[in-house]
């Protein structure tokens, strides 16, 4: 792991060998898949869709899967399925870990390489069956979107070509789905993309601050969705309109995370506060919305993602 600090702390050099290793392997499997699932946060669409895996990926028929929209604001998880679609690309909202949560991938996935399937039975290929890449993130759901799209169909690996064969090939009825493990981003250029990617854990606490993020997070959510916050800190108006530090000490004191001297341990109570978001306590929380046609203008400009 490395971490450069030239311009801020999110300037992060983080991509470990095997991670340059997958990617690898990705190019050169991508050959042997008939489409790719790629696995998005609900809640960070855009920053959870790695531009390297996107490369890659867009040599085949995908599709986008929003996973953790049990999470997501359904709101707001609407409009990025609307976004998608007006993309022209293939998109679903999941909850992998609920039985049966990846039916709608994969009738999404039969609709998608209908034409593949008819030009195969045509051939005379019955049976043939469809091979999958999964890839995603870390920690967006990969293990679980498998255990519950295999379920009871998962049998032993496929006999299939490739690098490690046997290895990531997990046989699921008429599907052979490929698991791939989570890429990062070669570099995180982008503050908000990083800190988006910190808040739901896909990037170790430990090579941010975590008072940093806990201020950024309360800051992100308070904007959005005031009244959640509020609720659950149990926080005034004036309170909730506190400058983001002293919103910090004002929550860590109300739960009595004090030390010698009355003040407020503030690393601690950062620590809750990104503990409770991840582990849902918030309520359904969405912390990015689809880019606007001004924002794709603006491409360049990463802090104009956010309406
Ligand atoms: P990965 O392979 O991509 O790294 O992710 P993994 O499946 O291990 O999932 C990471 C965490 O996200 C797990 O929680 C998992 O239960 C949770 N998860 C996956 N999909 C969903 C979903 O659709 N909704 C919700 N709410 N959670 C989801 P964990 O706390 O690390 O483990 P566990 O205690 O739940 O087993």
């Amino acid at each position: 792991m490395k971490e450069t600090k030239n311009s801020n702390q999110y300037n992060i050099q983080w991509f470990p060998g095997h991670m340059a290793k997958t990617l690898r392997l990705m190019e050169t499997e991508i050959r042997n898949v008939d489409a790719c699932i790629v696995l998005l946060d609900a809640r960070i669409p855009l920053s959870s869709l790695n531009p390297e895996i996107e490369r890659i990926v867009s040599r085949k028929p995908r599709l986008y899967v929003l996973n953790k929209a049990d999470l997501a604001d359904p709101a707001v998880t609407a409009r990025w399925i609307r976004y998608f679609h007006a993309a022209d690309a293939g998109c679903v909202a999941i909850n992998a870990k609920q039985k049966g949560g990846t039916a709608a991938v994969k009738s999404a996935i039969d609709k998608e390489l209908s034409t593949l399937m008819a030009r195969r039975e045509r051939k005379g290929m019955v049976g043939a069956k469809l091979a999958l890449m999964l890839c995603g993130i870390p920690n967006v759901g990969k293990s679980t979107f498998i255990n519950t799209f295999a379920g009871a169909a998962r049998a032993k690996t496929a006999d299939r070509p490739g690098v490690t064969v046997g290895k990531q090939w997990v046989a699921a009825g008429k599907y052979d789905l490929l698991d791939m493990p989570g890429v990062l981003w070669k570099k995180f250029d982008s503050r908000h993309i990083a800190s988006n990617l910190a808040f739901i854990g896909s990037i170790k606490d430990d090579i941010l601050d975590v008072e940093e993020l806990a201020m950024n997070l309360l800051d992100e959510v308070r904007t959005h969705y005031p009244e959640k916050v509020a609720e659950r800190f149990k926080l005034s108006e004036e309170e909730l309109e506190l400058p983001p530090y002293e919103l910090l000490e004002c929550i860590g004191r109300k739960r009595g995370m004090l030390i010698s001297g009355g003040e407020v341990n503030t690393e601690r109570a950062s620590v809750m506060i990104m503990d409770e978001f991840r582990a849902s306590k918030w309520g359904r929380i969405s912390l990015e919305v689809p880019p606007t046609h001004d924002d794709l203008d603006d491409w360049d400009d990463e802090d104009d993602w956010d309406e």
